[in-house]
């Protein structure tokens, strides 16, 4: 029975240039958009851009752009991306758009006709890279979620009554178990949302990049209450013609990563809930592609785009990579070294190898057409091929359909490796060679096995990778792909007599060159804009360890060994004049001498500093606070709501000494 199903992305931030890890995402809702289209239901696949906000208005600022041309460069550059690797939205949405405009505003008047939003004095720390107000006290205290220096704002505002819907919220997520997945996910915001919620200001008037307040254009549109409306304005929500949104809405599935967790789903749904409207079914959050810690090092591999991989080893590759090799929900690591391995592993040894023996067989014994199965020339090791495709069809709908990619490929892959099997042992070559009647028959019916297997393999692996089946489709005679029905798929619908198209290979081997060749085009690619990659995205995992093997919130050994950790001794410590926390220090390595600033001015007299022993981080990246070039980080315990306390050692330890 077909149904209507709607599928979003989260909308990217026009701040930085498309990678690999926006296409993740984008990736994964193609497939499942692309698997309920082959099933037959009415398909709405949406992604788009997020444009405004004190972020964006700086990045174009820095760029020397407007706003507006900055926005639409970069979303053109994601929309060009998106179109390079076929990906099948159905609509873009960009929130500088006019029909985004009034929806937004249709959504605000109609939160605020329900009363809940009010204005009110807003002083506090605002977070500028996560869009996000935060918890901390005095200016310049780090953001808790990314660890930048926040800023203080002092406003006026418009507040959202988020505090009327905590009840609301658990209600939700006890009522529906299945709203926030994976469950880690839900735990979390649950525990926030039982920690109590504090009304959230969602209007700006320092700056101006934004929609305008319906009726007090003075103030502009918290960026987050802008963005999170993209799921409803892109269906017509607030416009004349409100059948997509009366058809669409609510959202089947929400996908996004982990980091914008707490947005989708406390806040998106607590907007919903005051205006009045359906909420999402669920929202699915899955973990972050990692890369090497060292952003700009492209020689290391650890900027990626798309279009790179795409170039050397098709569009298939990557998408098969991402879905079988990264176990959906967790973090994942990425490299050429272990796509490649994938690549030859399991599409040219396993499924090109499959699909080029058995047609290239049929080809040579029967003409180009499927044979049939002989009644008489069964055996036992038949059944075994039929059966594990029966169990492929039956497993891998279900497994997908949890979101649970890399196991529904691996159970589409394990029939390919029963057919290998069955192809070595049975030696339809040998069956080949032969001329009487038996042998014929036997090998009519290998063949015609293997070609069904494959058939199955192919119709199962098609919203994963829509090219290369759509020809091993084709080379099998079966015509367009995407006019098959995947409801309809059973083991022995394979005709006798089918013609088969040409045979070409779909999965050349790649080797060494293959990855050089990748490499180099990203280290081109680097000195002409290039982004760096969000530090809250570049967690320090070696990138060229198995995806699988990392498991949620535990690290290595080696990757702990990055962070180095030494002994060094305060030379100079002095208050950093307008911020209440910070100590500028210089600190002896040993090696050499240091400048550092920490927010530890409330805890330690700088006097009282001078020639004590502390920790630091030695190899972290410089920042900029207040001005002042920080060269690493001072470990201290950060009691919840105290002040810090530096570590440090009972016995005396010479400078510059590791700790590990
Ligand atoms: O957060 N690994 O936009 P954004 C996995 N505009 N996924 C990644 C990734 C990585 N390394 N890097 C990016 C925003 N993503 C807001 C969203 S929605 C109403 C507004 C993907 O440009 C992932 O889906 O920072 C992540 O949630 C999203 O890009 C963040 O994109
Ligand atoms: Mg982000």
């Amino acid at each position: 029975m077909s149904k209507k199903f709607y599928i979003t992305t989260p909308i990217y931030y026009v701040n930085a240039r498309p990678h690999i890890g926006h296409a993740y995402t984008t990736i994964a809702c193609d497939t499942i958009a692309r698997r309920h289209r082959m099933l037959g239901d009415d398909t709405w696949f949406l992604t788009g851009t997020d444009e405004h906000g004190q972020k964006i208005e700086r990045a174009a600022q820095a760029a020397g752009k407007t706003p507006q041309q900055f926005a639409d460069e970069v979303s053109n550059a994601f929309r060009t991306s998106w179109d390079r690797l076929g990906l099948s939205y159905d609509d873009f949405i960009r929130t500088t758009s006019d029909r985004h405009k009034l929806g937004v505003q249709a959504l605000w008047r109609k939160i605020r006709d329900n009363g809940y939003i009010y204005k009110g004095t807003y002083t506090g720390q605002y977070c500028v890279f996560d869009e996000l107000y935060v918890d901390v006290v005095g200016p310049g205290a780090p953001c808790p979620d990314c660890g930048r220096p926040t800023e203080t704002v002092h406003e006026e505002n418009y507040y959202f009554k988020l505090s009327a819907f905590q009840d609301k919220l658990i209600q939700l997520y006890t009522d529906q178990p299945d709203f926030i997945r994976p469950e880690t996910r839900r735990n979390e915001v649950l525990s926030f949302v039982r920690s109590g919620l504090r009304d959230l200001s969602i209007s700006r008037s320092t700056f101006s990049w934004g929609i305008p307040v319906p009726d007090d254009p003075q103030h502009v549109t918290y960026v987050w209450l802008d963005a999170l409306a993209n799921y409803i304005t892109a269906l017509g929500f607030g416009s004349n013609d409100t059948s997509k949104f009366d058809k669409y809405w609510p959202a089947d599935v929400h996908m996004i990563g982990k980091e914008i967790v707490r947005f989708h789903c406390v806040y998106w749904p607590a907007f919903l809930m005051a205006a009045g409207l359906p909420l999402p079914k669920g929202i699915t959050a899955h973990g972050w592609l990692l890369f090497e810690e060292n952003k700009m090092s492209k020689s290391r591999g650890n900027i990626v785009r798309a279009e790179t991989i795409v170039d050397v080893l098709g569009i298939d590759a990557l998408r098969y990579f991402l879905l079988r090799e990264i176990v959906f929900g967790q973090d994942g690591s990425f490299s050429f070294d272990a796509l490649v391995q994938r690549y030859n592993a399991d599409l040219a040894n396993g499924l090109g190898n499959l699909a080029s023996r058995t047609l290239t067989m049929i080809t040579r014994y029967f003409k180009a057409e499927v044979p049939y199965p002989s009644q008489t020339a069964r055996t036992a090791a038949d059944a075994v091929v039929a059966d594990a495709a029966k169990s492929a069809i039956a497993e891998y709908g279900s497994l997908f359909d949890q979101y649970q990619f890399s196991r529904a490929l691996e159970t589409a892959w394990g029939l390919v490796a029963a057919v290998d099997k069955y192809i070595v042992e049975n030696e339809p070559w040998s069956l080949g060679e032969r001329q009487d009647e038996e042998s014929r028959q036997r090998l009519a019916t290998v063949l015609y096995t293997s070609a069904e297997a494959l058939r199955v393999v192919t119709a199962l692996a098609h919203p994963v990778m829509p090219d290369a089946t759509a020809k091993i489709w084709g080379q099998l005679g079966l015509g367009d792909i995407k006019k098959f029905d995947l409801s309809q798929l059973q083991w022995g619908q394979l005709h006798l007599g089918t013609k088969l198209g040409e045979v070409q290979a779909v999965f050349p081997r790649a080797d060494k060159s293959a990855i050089e060749r990748m490499q180099k085009m990203e280290e081109q690619s680097g000195g002409t804009g290039a982004p760096p990659v969000q530090p809250s995205e570049a967690q320090p995992v070696a990138a060229a360890k198995p995806a699988a093997a990392i498991s949620e919130g535990k690290i290595s050994i080696d990757d702990f060994a990055k962070v180095e950790l030494r002994v060094a001794q305060v030379k100079t410590a002095e208050r950093v004049k307008g911020a209440d926390k910070l100590l500028r220090l210089e600190v002896d390595l040993g090696t050499e001498v240091r400048q550092l600033v920490a927010g530890i001015a409330e805890a330690y007299a700088p006097e009282s500093l001078i020639g004590r022993k502390v920790v630091i981080v030695a190899n972290l990246l410089p920042r900029k606070l207040r001005g002042l070039e920080s060269n690493g980080m001072i470990v201290a315990a950060s009691p919840e709501g105290g002040k810090p306390v530096l570590a440090g050692f009972l016995e005396d330890v010479p400078v510059g000494t590791r700790l590990k």
